[in-house]
């Protein structure tokens, strides 16, 4: 069942906490465009075993991982993790990273922005008081989305990364929650 036209927000969506058996999906989401944008700086698609260690590590450190599901189907995800290191500098312990992803063909129907209210929620409910999003400065779409969800440019630096034999240009966006 789908909304009520292009970019609508599917009418079977629901936002929930993921579970083990979700991280093959969500591995997948995040493989997806490994390959072929820089939107992940890495050129290496990333094993299932790794993706369900991470999982682990944010159950362990009370870190919540959001799924976006449309009819029992896994859409797209998001989560946050500390910031510069856990545990390393207690001082940043109220801020964390976030990473969003959403499936392509259900781009531009709001699954984004629904993953986005609920993990700004959680954090709220978490006690925390910032997000960063850190974006490759050439991903226009998601630069664009963050500044829609109420994040603000703080920091381009640039050709700090590397892929496909391409300066990257790092972009730091933040929401004070
Ligand atoms: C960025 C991303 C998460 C957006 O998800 P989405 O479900 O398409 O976004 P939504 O439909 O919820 O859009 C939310 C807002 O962002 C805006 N937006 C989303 N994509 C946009 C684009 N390509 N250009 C301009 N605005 C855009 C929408 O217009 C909307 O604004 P509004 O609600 O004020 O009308 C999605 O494109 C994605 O997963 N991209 C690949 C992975 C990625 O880049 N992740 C972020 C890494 S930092």
């Amino acid at each position: 069942m789908t909304g009520s036209g292009p970019g609508a927000t599917p009418a079977a969506l629901v936002i929930r906490d993921a579970t083990a058996d979700d991280m093959a999906a969500v591995c997948a989401l995040y493989n997806a465009l490994v390959a072929t944008t820089t939107v992940a700086w890495t050129e290496e698609p990333e094993p299932l075993h790794v993706r369900e260690a991470w999982f682990a590590e944010q159950q362990r450190d009370g870190h919540p991982v959001l799924v976006a599901d449309v009819d029992r189907e896994v859409v797209g995800f998001a989560s946050y993790g500390s910031f510069r290191g856990e545990g390393k500098w207690p001082g940043y312990r109220l801020t964390v990273e976030h990473t969003i992803h959403v499936g392509e063909g259900h781009w531009g129907g709001g699954i984004g922005r629904a993953l986005m209210d609920m993990l700004v929620s959680r954090a709220r409910a978490n006690g925390l008081h910032v997000m960063v999003g850190a974006v490759d400065g050439a991903n226009d779409a998601s630069l664009r989305f963050h500044e829609r969800l109420g994040f603000t440019e703080v920091a381009r630096m640039p050709e700090v990364g590397i892929k496909f034999g391409r300066w990257l240009d790092l972009v730091l966006v933040q929401r004070v929650l």
